[in-house]
Protein backbone atom coordinates (compact mmCIF):
# COMPACT_ATOMS: atom_id res chain seq x y z
CA UNK A 1 0.00 0.00 0.00
CA UNK A 2 1.74 3.31 -1.23
CA UNK A 3 0.05 6.28 1.04
CA UNK A 4 0.64 9.68 -0.26
CA UNK A 5 3.31 11.84 1.50
CA UNK A 6 1.21 14.20 4.51
CA UNK A 7 1.70 17.82 3.75
CA UNK A 8 0.85 17.78 7.64
CA UNK A 9 0.63 15.91 10.58
CA UNK A 10 -0.75 18.32 13.49
CA UNK A 11 -1.06 16.67 17.04
CA UNK A 12 -3.76 18.19 19.32
CA UNK A 13 -2.26 18.37 22.61
CA UNK A 14 -3.57 21.65 24.18
CA UNK A 15 -6.01 19.83 26.90
CA UNK A 16 -5.26 19.44 30.40
CA UNK A 17 -5.83 16.09 31.23
CA UNK A 18 -7.85 16.65 34.72
CA UNK A 19 -8.66 13.11 35.50
CA UNK A 20 -5.03 12.17 35.75
CA UNK A 21 -4.86 14.36 38.68
CA UNK A 22 -1.19 14.95 38.30
CA UNK A 23 1.50 17.92 38.63
CA UNK A 24 2.34 16.79 35.08
CA UNK A 25 0.79 17.59 32.01
CA UNK A 26 -0.78 14.35 30.89
CA UNK A 27 0.89 13.76 27.62
CA UNK A 28 4.38 13.56 29.09
CA UNK A 29 3.31 10.65 31.19
CA UNK A 30 5.05 7.59 30.20
CA UNK A 31 4.17 4.13 29.17
CA UNK A 32 6.92 1.80 27.38
CA UNK A 33 9.52 4.45 27.80
CA UNK A 34 8.00 7.07 26.24
CA UNK A 35 5.64 9.67 26.81
CA UNK A 36 2.39 9.31 25.30
CA UNK A 37 2.61 12.01 23.03
CA UNK A 38 6.37 10.65 22.69
CA UNK A 39 4.47 7.29 20.87
CA UNK A 40 2.32 9.60 18.72
CA UNK A 41 4.95 11.55 17.15
CA UNK A 42 6.64 7.75 16.68
CA UNK A 43 4.15 6.62 14.67
CA UNK A 44 3.51 10.12 13.00
CA UNK A 45 7.30 9.90 11.87
CA UNK A 46 6.25 6.99 9.59
CA UNK A 47 4.70 8.68 7.68
CA UNK A 48 7.26 10.84 6.87
CA UNK A 49 5.42 13.96 6.78
CA UNK A 50 6.67 17.67 5.20
CA UNK A 51 5.71 19.21 8.34
CA UNK A 52 4.50 18.28 12.16
CA UNK A 53 2.90 20.64 14.50
CA UNK A 54 2.20 20.04 18.37
CA UNK A 55 -0.50 22.37 19.54
CA UNK A 56 0.18 22.82 23.06
CA UNK A 57 -1.95 24.77 25.75
CA UNK A 58 -1.81 23.40 29.64
CA UNK A 59 1.15 22.82 30.54
CA UNK A 60 2.87 24.69 27.55
CA UNK A 61 6.59 25.03 28.96
CA UNK A 62 6.87 21.54 29.49
CA UNK A 63 5.48 19.99 26.59
CA UNK A 64 7.28 22.73 24.06
CA UNK A 65 10.74 21.45 25.67
CA UNK A 66 9.68 17.81 25.27
CA UNK A 67 8.28 18.21 21.47
CA UNK A 68 11.90 20.15 21.23
CA UNK A 69 13.54 17.07 22.48
CA UNK A 70 12.10 14.43 20.76
CA UNK A 71 10.85 16.29 17.78
CA UNK A 72 13.65 18.92 17.12
CA UNK A 73 11.92 19.92 13.31
CA UNK A 74 8.67 19.78 14.59
CA UNK A 75 6.46 22.98 15.15
CA UNK A 76 5.07 24.39 18.16
CA UNK A 77 1.86 26.37 18.27
CA UNK A 78 0.21 27.71 21.72
CA UNK A 79 -3.96 27.05 22.17
CA UNK A 80 -4.25 29.63 24.68
CA UNK A 81 -7.58 28.69 25.60
CA UNK A 82 -9.14 25.16 24.86
CA UNK A 83 -12.17 26.74 22.29
CA UNK A 84 -12.78 22.97 20.61
CA UNK A 85 -10.42 20.56 18.59
CA UNK A 86 -11.73 22.61 15.49
CA UNK A 87 -10.22 25.81 16.94
CA UNK A 88 -7.06 23.90 17.51
CA UNK A 89 -6.32 23.32 14.10
CA UNK A 90 -7.52 25.93 12.51
CA UNK A 91 -5.15 28.13 14.58
CA UNK A 92 -2.30 25.45 13.59
CA UNK A 93 -2.63 26.44 10.18
CA UNK A 94 -3.06 29.91 10.77
CA UNK A 95 0.27 29.93 12.50
CA UNK A 96 1.95 28.18 9.11
CA UNK A 97 0.18 30.26 6.91
CA UNK A 98 1.58 33.04 8.95
CA UNK A 99 5.34 31.98 8.66
CA UNK A 100 4.52 31.55 5.03
CA UNK A 101 4.31 27.54 5.40
CA UNK A 102 0.64 27.31 4.76
CA UNK A 103 0.15 23.44 3.84
CA UNK A 104 -2.76 24.28 1.75
CA UNK A 105 -1.22 26.71 -0.65
CA UNK A 106 0.11 24.23 -3.03
CA UNK A 107 -2.60 22.50 -5.04
CA UNK A 108 -0.79 19.10 -4.50
CA UNK A 109 0.07 19.18 -1.28
CA UNK A 110 -0.62 15.92 0.18
CA UNK A 111 -3.19 15.31 2.83
CA UNK A 112 -2.65 17.06 6.96
CA UNK A 113 -3.44 14.28 9.51
CA UNK A 114 -4.74 14.82 12.63
CA UNK A 115 -4.06 13.16 15.60
CA UNK A 116 -4.32 13.45 19.45
CA UNK A 117 -1.44 13.35 21.75
CA UNK A 118 -2.86 10.86 24.01
CA UNK A 119 -3.04 7.82 22.13
CA UNK A 120 0.05 5.86 22.98
CA UNK A 121 -1.24 3.09 21.55
CA UNK A 122 -1.50 4.19 17.85
CA UNK A 123 0.94 2.25 15.18
CA UNK A 124 2.74 4.05 12.11
CA UNK A 125 0.76 1.01 9.87
CA UNK A 126 -2.47 1.95 10.96
CA UNK A 127 -1.84 5.20 10.03
CA UNK A 128 -0.13 4.34 6.68
CA UNK A 129 -3.31 2.46 6.04
CA UNK A 130 -5.47 5.36 6.95
CA UNK A 131 -3.53 7.91 4.41
CA UNK A 132 -3.47 5.31 1.62
CA UNK A 133 -7.07 4.55 2.04
CA UNK A 134 -7.71 8.12 1.67
CA UNK A 135 -5.49 8.87 -1.45
CA UNK A 136 -6.77 6.00 -2.85
CA UNK A 137 -10.62 7.26 -2.48
CA UNK A 138 -10.50 10.76 -3.55
CA UNK A 139 -12.32 11.36 0.05
CA UNK A 140 -11.90 14.88 1.04
CA UNK A 141 -12.43 13.51 4.53
CA UNK A 142 -11.17 10.04 6.01
CA UNK A 143 -11.83 9.30 9.41
CA UNK A 144 -10.10 6.82 11.38
CA UNK A 145 -13.25 5.17 13.45
CA UNK A 146 -13.62 1.51 15.75
CA UNK A 147 -16.59 -0.56 16.71
CA UNK A 148 -16.83 -0.56 20.00
CA UNK A 149 -18.73 -3.02 22.27
CA UNK A 150 -19.38 0.57 24.69
CA UNK A 151 -19.22 3.78 22.84
CA UNK A 152 -19.95 5.84 25.36
CA UNK A 153 -18.55 9.13 25.48
CA UNK A 154 -17.30 9.26 21.66
CA UNK A 155 -18.37 10.99 18.96
CA UNK A 156 -21.07 8.54 16.60
CA UNK A 157 -20.19 7.94 13.12
CA UNK A 158 -23.29 8.28 10.63
CA UNK A 159 -22.95 6.42 7.54
CA UNK A 160 -24.67 6.86 4.59
CA UNK A 161 -26.89 3.79 2.52
CA UNK A 162 -23.59 3.36 0.34
CA UNK A 163 -21.34 3.28 3.47
CA UNK A 164 -19.91 6.90 3.30
CA UNK A 165 -19.44 9.10 6.23
CA UNK A 166 -22.50 11.36 6.86
CA UNK A 167 -21.73 12.79 9.87
CA UNK A 168 -20.02 12.71 13.07
CA UNK A 169 -22.10 13.70 16.38
CA UNK A 170 -21.07 13.90 19.53
CA UNK A 171 -22.32 11.84 22.49
CA UNK A 172 -23.53 14.75 24.50
CA UNK A 173 -25.47 16.12 20.79
CA UNK A 174 -26.76 12.66 19.56
CA UNK A 175 -30.04 11.35 19.92
CA UNK A 176 -31.00 8.16 21.60
CA UNK A 177 -30.60 6.28 18.10
CA UNK A 178 -27.24 7.84 17.47
CA UNK A 179 -26.33 6.83 20.29
CA UNK A 180 -27.06 3.13 19.77
CA UNK A 181 -24.19 3.13 16.88
CA UNK A 182 -21.46 1.13 18.31
CA UNK A 183 -18.72 2.98 15.46
CA UNK A 184 -17.30 5.66 16.92
CA UNK A 185 -14.42 8.75 15.64
CA UNK A 186 -10.92 7.85 16.81
CA UNK A 187 -10.39 11.66 16.69
CA UNK A 188 -7.78 11.14 13.81
CA UNK A 189 -8.26 11.72 10.58
CA UNK A 190 -6.73 12.67 6.96
CA UNK A 191 -8.12 15.88 5.21
CA UNK A 192 -7.52 17.37 1.79
CA UNK A 193 -5.40 20.25 2.98
CA UNK A 194 -7.46 22.93 0.75
CA UNK A 195 -10.56 21.96 1.88
CA UNK A 196 -10.28 21.43 5.66
CA UNK A 197 -8.38 24.86 5.13
CA UNK A 198 -11.80 26.01 3.60
CA UNK A 199 -14.26 24.22 6.82
CA UNK A 200 -12.32 25.51 9.41
CA UNK A 201 -13.18 29.07 8.53
CA UNK A 202 -17.01 28.27 8.61
CA UNK A 203 -16.91 26.31 11.95
CA UNK A 204 -19.17 27.22 14.81
CA UNK A 205 -19.84 26.92 18.23
CA UNK A 206 -23.55 26.31 18.03
CA UNK A 207 -23.36 22.81 20.06
CA UNK A 208 -23.72 21.17 23.41
CA UNK A 209 -20.19 22.46 24.37
CA UNK A 210 -19.99 25.87 23.01
CA UNK A 211 -16.97 24.46 21.01
CA UNK A 212 -15.68 24.75 17.57
CA UNK A 213 -15.84 20.69 16.58
CA UNK A 214 -13.40 19.41 14.34
CA UNK A 215 -16.13 16.45 13.53
CA UNK A 216 -18.64 19.41 11.98
CA UNK A 217 -15.94 19.58 9.13
CA UNK A 218 -17.28 16.38 7.85
CA UNK A 219 -21.00 17.88 7.51
CA UNK A 220 -19.40 21.30 5.20
CA UNK A 221 -17.43 19.30 2.82
CA UNK A 222 -20.59 17.02 2.86
CA UNK A 223 -22.54 20.06 1.85
CA UNK A 224 -20.04 21.35 -0.33
CA UNK A 225 -20.44 18.10 -2.25
CA UNK A 226 -17.62 16.17 -1.20
CA UNK A 227 -17.12 12.94 -0.35
CA UNK A 228 -16.23 11.23 3.30
CA UNK A 229 -15.30 8.03 4.30
CA UNK A 230 -13.93 6.03 7.39
CA UNK A 231 -10.90 3.43 7.69
CA UNK A 232 -12.12 1.10 10.81
CA UNK A 233 -9.29 0.03 12.86
CA UNK A 234 -8.40 -3.70 12.90
CA UNK A 235 -7.46 -3.33 16.51
CA UNK A 236 -9.10 -0.71 18.53
CA UNK A 237 -6.43 -0.72 21.46
CA UNK A 238 -4.74 1.37 19.05
CA UNK A 239 -7.18 4.24 19.36
CA UNK A 240 -7.36 3.94 23.39
CA UNK A 241 -6.63 7.78 24.36
CA UNK A 242 -5.43 7.56 28.22
CA UNK A 243 -7.44 9.98 30.12
CA UNK A 244 -6.30 8.65 33.73
CA UNK A 245 -4.15 6.41 35.47
CA UNK A 246 -6.23 3.26 35.01
CA UNK A 247 -6.18 3.89 31.49
CA UNK A 248 -2.15 4.62 31.78
CA UNK A 249 -1.95 1.23 33.52
CA UNK A 250 -3.87 -0.45 30.59
CA UNK A 251 -2.17 1.29 28.03
CA UNK A 252 1.51 0.18 29.56
CA UNK A 253 0.43 -3.39 29.94
CA UNK A 254 -0.71 -3.44 26.37
CA UNK A 255 2.41 -2.29 25.50
CA UNK A 256 4.62 -4.78 27.67
CA UNK A 257 2.50 -7.51 25.80
CA UNK A 258 2.94 -6.08 22.57
CA UNK A 259 6.99 -5.85 23.00
CA UNK A 260 7.55 -9.07 24.77
CA UNK A 261 5.52 -10.81 21.99
CA UNK A 262 7.95 -9.00 19.40
CA UNK A 263 11.21 -10.22 21.50
CA UNK A 264 9.77 -13.41 21.90
CA UNK A 265 9.25 -14.12 18.18
CA UNK A 266 12.88 -12.93 17.94
CA UNK A 267 14.50 -15.73 19.76
CA UNK A 268 13.96 -13.94 23.22
CA UNK A 269 12.78 -16.54 25.95
CA UNK A 270 10.77 -14.85 28.48
CA UNK A 271 10.21 -17.24 31.32
CA UNK A 272 7.13 -14.62 32.94
CA UNK A 273 5.98 -12.22 30.38
CA UNK A 274 3.32 -11.01 32.83
CA UNK A 275 6.02 -9.31 34.98
CA UNK A 276 8.54 -8.68 32.39
CA UNK A 277 8.82 -4.78 30.76
CA UNK A 278 10.76 -3.86 28.37
CA UNK A 279 10.85 -0.34 27.14
CA UNK A 280 10.49 0.12 23.55
CA UNK A 281 13.79 1.57 22.59
CA UNK A 282 15.32 -1.80 24.21
CA UNK A 283 17.89 -4.02 22.01
CA UNK A 284 18.01 -7.84 22.88
CA UNK A 285 19.78 -10.53 20.82
CA UNK A 286 18.52 -13.83 20.20
CA UNK A 287 19.27 -16.57 22.76
CA UNK A 288 18.91 -13.81 25.10
CA UNK A 289 16.65 -15.28 28.62
CA UNK A 290 14.19 -12.84 30.70
CA UNK A 291 13.52 -14.92 34.28
CA UNK A 292 10.69 -13.17 36.22
CA UNK A 293 10.10 -9.78 37.11
CA UNK A 294 12.72 -7.98 35.30
CA UNK A 295 12.61 -4.26 34.12
CA UNK A 296 14.94 -3.43 30.94
CA UNK A 297 14.55 0.68 31.27
CA UNK A 298 15.37 3.48 28.59
CA UNK A 299 18.66 2.25 25.74
CA UNK A 300 19.33 -0.89 27.19
CA UNK A 301 20.97 -3.32 25.24
CA UNK A 302 21.77 -7.00 26.07
CA UNK A 303 23.92 -9.35 24.06
CA UNK A 304 23.41 -12.88 22.51
CA UNK A 305 22.84 -15.98 25.70
CA UNK A 306 23.21 -13.73 28.56
CA UNK A 307 20.04 -14.14 30.84
CA UNK A 308 18.86 -11.16 33.24
CA UNK A 309 16.77 -11.81 36.96
CA UNK A 310 14.93 -12.83 38.36
CA UNK A 311 13.97 -9.61 40.12
CA UNK A 312 16.25 -7.26 37.79
CA UNK A 313 15.96 -3.26 36.73
CA UNK A 314 18.50 -2.52 34.44
CA UNK A 315 18.47 1.17 32.97
CA UNK A 316 20.66 2.23 30.06
CA UNK A 317 23.12 -0.40 30.91
CA UNK A 318 24.72 -2.84 28.36
CA UNK A 319 24.87 -6.64 28.95
CA UNK A 320 27.64 -8.52 27.34
CA UNK A 321 26.99 -11.85 25.98
CA UNK A 322 26.76 -14.79 27.60
CA UNK A 323 26.63 -12.34 30.78
CA UNK A 324 24.44 -13.24 33.73
CA UNK A 325 22.69 -10.98 36.14
CA UNK A 326 20.43 -11.79 38.63
CA UNK A 327 18.74 -10.17 41.42
CA UNK A 328 20.55 -6.56 40.60
CA UNK A 329 19.47 -2.87 40.10
CA UNK A 330 22.03 -1.27 37.72
CA UNK A 331 22.06 2.15 35.94
CA UNK A 332 24.33 3.23 33.39
CA UNK A 333 27.02 0.10 33.66
CA UNK A 334 28.27 -1.72 31.29
CA UNK A 335 28.00 -5.55 31.99
CA UNK A 336 31.43 -7.48 29.40
CA UNK A 337 30.69 -10.98 28.40
CA UNK A 338 30.34 -13.82 30.65
CA UNK A 339 30.69 -11.62 33.43
CA UNK A 340 28.10 -12.68 36.36
CA UNK A 341 26.52 -10.51 38.83
CA UNK A 342 24.74 -10.79 41.69
CA UNK A 343 22.26 -11.68 43.59
CA UNK A 344 21.41 -8.20 45.08
CA UNK A 345 24.18 -5.93 44.10
CA UNK A 346 23.57 -2.45 43.14
CA UNK A 347 25.54 -1.29 39.65
CA UNK A 348 25.72 2.49 39.77
CA UNK A 349 26.68 4.78 36.43
CA UNK A 350 29.98 4.88 35.27
CA UNK A 351 30.33 0.44 36.23
CA UNK A 352 32.28 -1.00 33.85
CA UNK A 353 32.96 -4.75 34.22
CA UNK A 354 35.24 -6.55 32.11
CA UNK A 355 34.85 -10.25 30.25
CA UNK A 356 34.24 -12.71 32.73
CA UNK A 357 34.22 -10.56 35.85
CA UNK A 358 31.97 -10.83 38.93
CA UNK A 359 29.79 -8.41 41.34
CA UNK A 360 28.77 -10.78 43.59
CA UNK A 361 26.30 -10.59 46.40
CA UNK A 362 25.39 -7.45 48.57
CA UNK A 363 28.11 -5.57 46.18
CA UNK A 364 27.34 -1.78 45.52
CA UNK A 365 29.89 -0.47 42.57
CA UNK A 366 30.19 2.94 41.13
CA UNK A 367 32.28 4.81 38.37
CA UNK A 368 34.59 2.03 38.86
CA UNK A 369 36.32 -0.28 36.12
CA UNK A 370 36.51 -3.91 37.10
CA UNK A 371 39.05 -5.42 34.80
CA UNK A 372 38.47 -9.12 32.68
CA UNK A 373 38.64 -11.63 35.15
CA UNK A 374 38.50 -9.52 38.40
CA UNK A 375 36.30 -10.66 41.10
CA UNK A 376 34.39 -8.71 43.92
CA UNK A 377 32.61 -11.07 45.28
CA UNK A 378 31.08 -10.66 48.82
CA UNK A 379 29.61 -7.66 50.45
CA UNK A 380 31.90 -4.60 49.54
CA UNK A 381 32.08 -1.05 47.95
CA UNK A 382 33.90 -0.31 45.47
CA UNK A 383 33.87 3.91 44.28
CA UNK A 384 36.06 5.58 41.75
CA UNK A 385 38.25 2.53 41.18
CA UNK A 386 40.52 1.18 38.25
CA UNK A 387 40.82 -2.66 39.24
CA UNK A 388 43.26 -4.60 36.49
CA UNK A 389 42.72 -8.31 35.37
CA UNK A 390 43.08 -11.34 37.22
CA UNK A 391 42.37 -9.66 40.73
CA UNK A 392 40.35 -10.83 43.72
CA UNK A 393 38.90 -8.22 46.32
CA UNK A 394 38.19 -9.86 49.45
CA UNK A 395 34.76 -10.01 51.20
CA UNK A 396 33.95 -6.91 52.65
CA UNK A 397 36.24 -4.81 51.43
CA UNK A 398 35.33 -1.06 50.76
CA UNK A 399 37.24 1.31 48.57
CA UNK A 400 36.97 4.40 50.77
CA UNK A 401 36.70 7.30 47.97
CA UNK A 402 35.37 10.08 50.11
CA UNK A 403 36.92 12.26 52.49
CA UNK A 404 34.07 14.09 53.72
CA UNK A 405 35.11 16.89 51.40
CA UNK A 406 36.15 15.29 48.37
CA UNK A 407 36.11 11.84 46.14
CA UNK A 408 39.24 10.14 45.36
CA UNK A 409 40.18 7.07 43.24
CA UNK A 410 42.03 3.93 44.33
CA UNK A 411 43.84 1.99 41.52
CA UNK A 412 44.64 -1.74 41.84
CA UNK A 413 46.84 -3.64 39.42
CA UNK A 414 46.27 -7.07 37.66
CA UNK A 415 46.41 -10.53 39.80
CA UNK A 416 46.23 -8.27 43.36
CA UNK A 417 44.84 -10.58 46.38
CA UNK A 418 42.85 -7.77 48.43
CA UNK A 419 42.02 -9.09 51.50
CA UNK A 420 38.82 -9.84 53.41
CA UNK A 421 37.63 -6.19 55.02
CA UNK A 422 40.15 -3.77 53.56
CA UNK A 423 39.64 -0.30 54.07
CA UNK A 424 41.41 1.10 50.77
CA UNK A 425 41.54 4.53 51.60
CA UNK A 426 42.00 6.39 48.21
CA UNK A 427 43.69 8.25 46.41
CA UNK A 428 45.78 4.58 46.94
CA UNK A 429 47.04 2.20 44.63
CA UNK A 430 48.14 -1.37 45.01
CA UNK A 431 50.42 -2.24 42.26
CA UNK A 432 50.45 -5.64 39.85
CA UNK A 433 50.79 -8.77 42.11
CA UNK A 434 50.33 -7.66 45.83
CA UNK A 435 48.60 -8.39 48.42
CA UNK A 436 46.61 -7.01 51.58
CA UNK A 437 46.19 -8.56 54.70
CA UNK A 438 42.81 -9.07 56.00
CA UNK A 439 41.01 -6.18 57.77
CA UNK A 440 43.97 -3.80 57.08
CA UNK A 441 43.41 0.09 56.67
CA UNK A 442 45.86 0.70 53.42
CA UNK A 443 46.57 4.70 53.37
CA UNK A 444 49.68 4.21 51.36
CA UNK A 445 50.67 2.54 48.21
CA UNK A 446 51.62 -0.74 47.77
CA UNK A 447 54.31 -1.70 45.43
CA UNK A 448 54.12 -4.44 42.77
CA UNK A 449 54.62 -7.87 44.78
CA UNK A 450 54.15 -6.08 48.25
CA UNK A 451 51.91 -8.14 51.18
CA UNK A 452 50.75 -4.77 53.06
CA UNK A 453 49.79 -5.16 57.01
CA UNK A 454 47.83 -2.21 58.42
CA UNK A 455 46.50 -3.33 61.23
CA UNK A 456 46.92 -3.60 65.08
CA UNK A 457 48.52 -7.20 66.33
CA UNK A 458 46.42 -9.33 68.31
CA UNK A 459 46.43 -9.26 72.41
CA UNK A 460 45.06 -11.44 74.13
CA UNK A 461 43.80 -11.53 77.74
CA UNK A 462 43.27 -15.05 79.26
CA UNK A 463 40.52 -15.62 81.90
CA UNK A 464 38.99 -12.14 81.06
CA UNK A 465 35.54 -13.43 81.14
CA UNK A 466 35.06 -15.41 83.77
CA UNK A 467 36.71 -12.51 85.99
CA UNK A 468 35.13 -8.84 84.39
CA UNK A 469 31.23 -11.11 83.17
CA UNK A 470 31.31 -13.32 86.58
CA UNK A 471 27.64 -15.97 86.45
CA UNK A 472 27.48 -14.95 82.54
CA UNK A 473 26.43 -18.09 80.47
CA UNK A 474 29.59 -17.17 78.45
CA UNK A 475 31.84 -17.23 81.96
CA UNK A 476 29.90 -20.82 82.67
CA UNK A 477 30.73 -21.91 78.97
CA UNK A 478 34.41 -21.30 79.13
CA UNK A 479 34.88 -22.63 82.39
CA UNK A 480 33.11 -26.02 81.38
CA UNK A 481 35.56 -25.68 78.42
CA UNK A 482 38.49 -25.39 80.65
CA UNK A 483 37.50 -28.07 82.88
CA UNK A 484 37.11 -30.53 79.89
CA UNK A 485 40.64 -29.65 78.76
CA UNK A 486 41.34 -29.58 82.19
CA UNK A 487 43.00 -26.19 82.84
CA UNK A 488 44.43 -24.88 85.54
CA UNK A 489 42.66 -21.70 87.14
CA UNK A 490 43.42 -18.45 84.94
CA UNK A 491 46.67 -17.18 86.26
CA UNK A 492 47.08 -14.19 83.17
CA UNK A 493 46.89 -10.52 85.31
CA UNK A 494 44.17 -8.45 83.87
CA UNK A 495 46.09 -5.35 82.64
CA UNK A 496 43.81 -2.47 83.56
C1 LIG B 1 -13.20 14.15 20.30
C2 LIG B 1 -14.12 14.10 19.10
C3 LIG B 1 -14.99 12.85 19.20
C4 LIG B 1 -14.09 11.62 19.28
C5 LIG B 1 -13.10 11.76 20.42
C6 LIG B 1 -12.10 10.64 20.38
C7 LIG B 1 -14.58 16.43 18.59
C8 LIG B 1 -15.58 17.50 18.65
N1 LIG B 1 -14.96 15.26 19.10
O1 LIG B 1 -14.00 14.27 21.44
O2 LIG B 1 -15.82 12.74 18.09
O3 LIG B 1 -14.88 10.46 19.48
O4 LIG B 1 -12.38 12.99 20.32
O5 LIG B 1 -11.31 10.68 21.52
O6 LIG B 1 -13.52 16.60 18.04
N2 LIG B 1 -7.78 19.45 22.26
C9 LIG B 1 -7.02 20.56 22.04
N3 LIG B 1 -7.63 21.78 22.04
C10 LIG B 1 -8.94 21.91 22.24
C11 LIG B 1 -9.72 20.77 22.46
C12 LIG B 1 -9.10 19.54 22.46
O7 LIG B 1 -5.81 20.47 21.86
O8 LIG B 1 -9.41 23.05 22.23
C13 LIG B 1 -7.12 18.14 22.28
C14 LIG B 1 -7.23 17.47 23.62
O9 LIG B 1 -6.09 17.77 24.41
C15 LIG B 1 -7.28 16.01 23.23
C16 LIG B 1 -7.93 16.01 21.86
O10 LIG B 1 -7.82 17.32 21.37
O11 LIG B 1 -5.97 15.46 23.09
C17 LIG B 1 -9.38 15.60 21.92
O12 LIG B 1 -10.09 16.55 22.70
P1 LIG B 1 -11.24 16.10 23.66
O13 LIG B 1 -11.81 17.29 24.32
O14 LIG B 1 -10.78 14.99 24.52
O15 LIG B 1 -12.27 15.56 22.61
P2 LIG B 1 -13.50 14.69 22.91
O16 LIG B 1 -14.54 15.54 23.54
O17 LIG B 1 -13.11 13.47 23.61
CA1 LIG C 1 -14.34 17.91 24.69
Amino acid sequence: MTAPRPSAVVILAAGEGTRMKSATPKVLHSCAGRTLLGHVVAAADELDPVRLVVVVGHGRERVTEHVAAIAPGATVVVQAEQNGTGHAVRIALDELALRGDDPAADPDAGPVVVLTGDTPLLTGATLTRLVAAHGESGSLVTVLTAVLPDPTGYGRVLRTDEGHVEGIVEQKDATEDQRAIREINSGMYAFAAAALRDALTRLTTDNAQGEEYLTDVVGIVRGDGGQVDAVVVDDSDEILGVNDRVQLATAAAIWRDRLNDRWMRAGVSILDPATTWVDVDVELAPDVTLRPSTHLVGATTVARGASVGPGTTLRDCEVGEDADVVHTWAELAVIGPRATVGPFTFLRPGTRLGTGAKAGAYVEIKNSEVGDGSKVPHLSYVGDATIGTGSNIGAATVFVNYDGVAKHRTVVGDDVRIGSDTMLVAPVEVGDGAYTAAGSVITDDVPPGAMAVGRARQRTIEGWVERRRPDTASARSAAAAKSRQGDPQPDVQEDS
